[in-house]
């Protein structure tokens, strides 16, 4: 009896942590602007608006990518679309030659390859072409590579369904929902500090008088696994492409699918969790030998080396260093103009096929 109340209270006071640090697209939040918390966290607020997930949704205007490329073309079938940028504004056509529908671009999504939400009669549209940087220039949005658009309205872009313009910036911008409906009045673009530390604007006006009992939960005390479905509400959880079925290499940006696949991975040791490796604030690293340590956290570094409690995974026949560049491959998406890396960390073959 002793031990069924214990195990059940353990499961309740999880569930309240998680309901307290998940930050719930869904609800509405009172959000302060991230400059406020710079007082007292200068080296978070200095440098996390400017990472791509701070940028992740730029306001038409505010955007560099259109800034510099003042004017974008692209031909697809019957249709030409243009992406022209004046005077900080920037407006989405596409004609059949005939006839011209012109929208305004106000919100872009993406920090590198950018796709534009459009807004027709009432309508919300996915642009049906996109800027990448891989060619620099415009081509088809991914996902809507199929798509035959046979009127000029369709070939605007992908109409979206009654819940994505919501998911859409639930994911990409923070304080876009209130009363449970989207509002796009009180958007801030990017993901900011609220938006993952649940709680933290009552935190600072609390903090600024002093009192700190409303500090938002620490998040370094989540497991490895509870930090994968974290980032995972937007990265995407194990659950979700599973229930998904995103099968084949379009599941390669979905890391915590793709880490919880991998032997490395256990759900309950710091050492393979994504912020054992990632600095939400700053900038990705992208230079293969800063995570030799992370692997040799765990690997021992020595062939000779005897297995101990630490380091007690097998160690590499092969190198010594920049692990990752033959254990985490880069993967194209089929489309060949994104790039991701597999997270799935492995020992690669040769022509084998990708491993789901
Ligand atoms: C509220 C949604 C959200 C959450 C939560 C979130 N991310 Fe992101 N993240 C994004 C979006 C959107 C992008 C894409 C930004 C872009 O390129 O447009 C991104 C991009 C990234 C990048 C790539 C940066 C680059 O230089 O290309 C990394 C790394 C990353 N996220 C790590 C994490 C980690 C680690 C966590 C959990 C601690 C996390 N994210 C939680 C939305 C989120
Ligand atoms: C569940 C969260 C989520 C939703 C919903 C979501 N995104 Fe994203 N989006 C991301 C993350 C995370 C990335 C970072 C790239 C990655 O790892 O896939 C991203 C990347 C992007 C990019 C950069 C190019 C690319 O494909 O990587 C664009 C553009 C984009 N999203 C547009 C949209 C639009 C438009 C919608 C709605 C139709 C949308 N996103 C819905 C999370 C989300
Ligand atoms: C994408 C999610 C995300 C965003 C956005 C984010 N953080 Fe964090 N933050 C984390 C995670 C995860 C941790 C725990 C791991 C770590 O310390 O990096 C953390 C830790 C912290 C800590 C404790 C770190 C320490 O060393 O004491 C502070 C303070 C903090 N964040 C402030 C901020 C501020 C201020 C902003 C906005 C400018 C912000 N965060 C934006 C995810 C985020
Ligand atoms: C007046 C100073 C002050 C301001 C302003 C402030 N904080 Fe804090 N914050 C603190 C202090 C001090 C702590 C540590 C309190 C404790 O030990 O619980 C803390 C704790 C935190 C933590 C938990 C850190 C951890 O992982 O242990 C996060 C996250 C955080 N603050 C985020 C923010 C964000 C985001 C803002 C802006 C919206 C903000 N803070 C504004 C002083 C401040
Ligand atoms: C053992 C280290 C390690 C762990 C753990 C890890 N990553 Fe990464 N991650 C990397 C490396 C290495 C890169 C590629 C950096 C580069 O481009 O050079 C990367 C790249 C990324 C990117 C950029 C897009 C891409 O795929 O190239 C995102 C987003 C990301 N990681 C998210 C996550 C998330 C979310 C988790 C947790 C589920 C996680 N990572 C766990 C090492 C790690
Ligand atoms: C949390 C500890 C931990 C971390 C961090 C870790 N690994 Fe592992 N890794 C393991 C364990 C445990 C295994 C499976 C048993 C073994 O090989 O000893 C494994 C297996 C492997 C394998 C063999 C996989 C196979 O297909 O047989 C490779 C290769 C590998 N790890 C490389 C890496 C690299 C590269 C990194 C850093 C990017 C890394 N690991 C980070 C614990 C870890
Ligand atoms: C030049 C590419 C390359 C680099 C760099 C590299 N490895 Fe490997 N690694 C391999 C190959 C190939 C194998 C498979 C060897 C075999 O099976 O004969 C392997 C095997 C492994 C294994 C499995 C060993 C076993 O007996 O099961 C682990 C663990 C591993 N590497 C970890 C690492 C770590 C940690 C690093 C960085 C310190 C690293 N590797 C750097 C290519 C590399």
């Amino acid at each position: 009896m002793m031990r069924l109340r214990l195990r059940s209270h353990r499961i309740f006071s999880v569930a309240l942590f998680w309901i307290g640090v998940v930050p719930s697209i869904a609800q509405p939040r009172q959000s302060a602007p991230d400059s406020a918390c710079a007082n007292c966290h200068a080296a978070q607020a200095a440098t996390q608006p400017k990472t791509p997930m701070g940028r992740a949704l730029e306001l038409s205007g505010n955007d560099p990518t259109l800034r510099d490329h003042p004017k974008l073309t692209f031909h697809k079938d019957a249709y030409t679309y243009t992406v022209e940028t004046h005077d900080d504004k920037s407006t989405y056509s596409v004609t059949d030659g005939v006839h011209t529908v012109s929208l305004p671009i106000r919100w872009n999504f993406g920090y590198g390859a950018q796709t534009w939400f459009l807004e027709r009669d009432g309508e919300y549209y996915e642009s049906m072409v996109s800027y990448y940087p891989a060619i620099d220039s415009l081509a088809v949005t991914t996902g809507d590579e199929t798509l035959k658009p046979s009127t000029l309205n369709d070939a605007v872009g992908r109409k979206l369904q009654k819940h994505e313009p919501k998911d859409c910036f639930g994911c990409h911008a923070s304080n876009t929902v209130a009363g449970g409906k989207l509002n796009l009045e009180s958007l801030q673009p990017g993901v900011t500090c609220e938006h993952c530390h649940v709680g933290s604007s009552a935190h600072l006006v609390d903090a600024s008088q002093g009192e700190y009992g409303s500090s938002p939960p620490d998040l370094r005390k989540l497991s490895s696994e509870a930090i994968s479905n974290f980032c995972g509400q937007c990265h995407r959880t194990w659950d979700t492409v599973v229930r998904s079925r995103w099968r084949g290499e379009i599941n390669v940006r979905f890391q915590p699918y793709r880490l919880a696949n991998s032997k490395c991975f256990d759900g309950t040791d710091p050492r393979i969790s994504c912020i054992a490796c990632h600095d939400s604030h700053k900038d990705i690293v992208r230079q293969d030998s800063t995570y030799d340590g992370k692997c040799l956290a765990c690997h021992s570094a020595s062939t000779h080396a005897p297995a101990t409690a630490s380091t007690s995974a097998e160690s590499c026949p092969i190198a010594k260093s920049n692990c990752v560049s033959c254990h985490m491959p880069k993967v194209k998406l089929p489309n060949g103009l994104m790039t991701f890396t597999d997270h799935q960390i492995r020992i690669v073959k040769a022509g084998e096929p990708y491993p789901n």
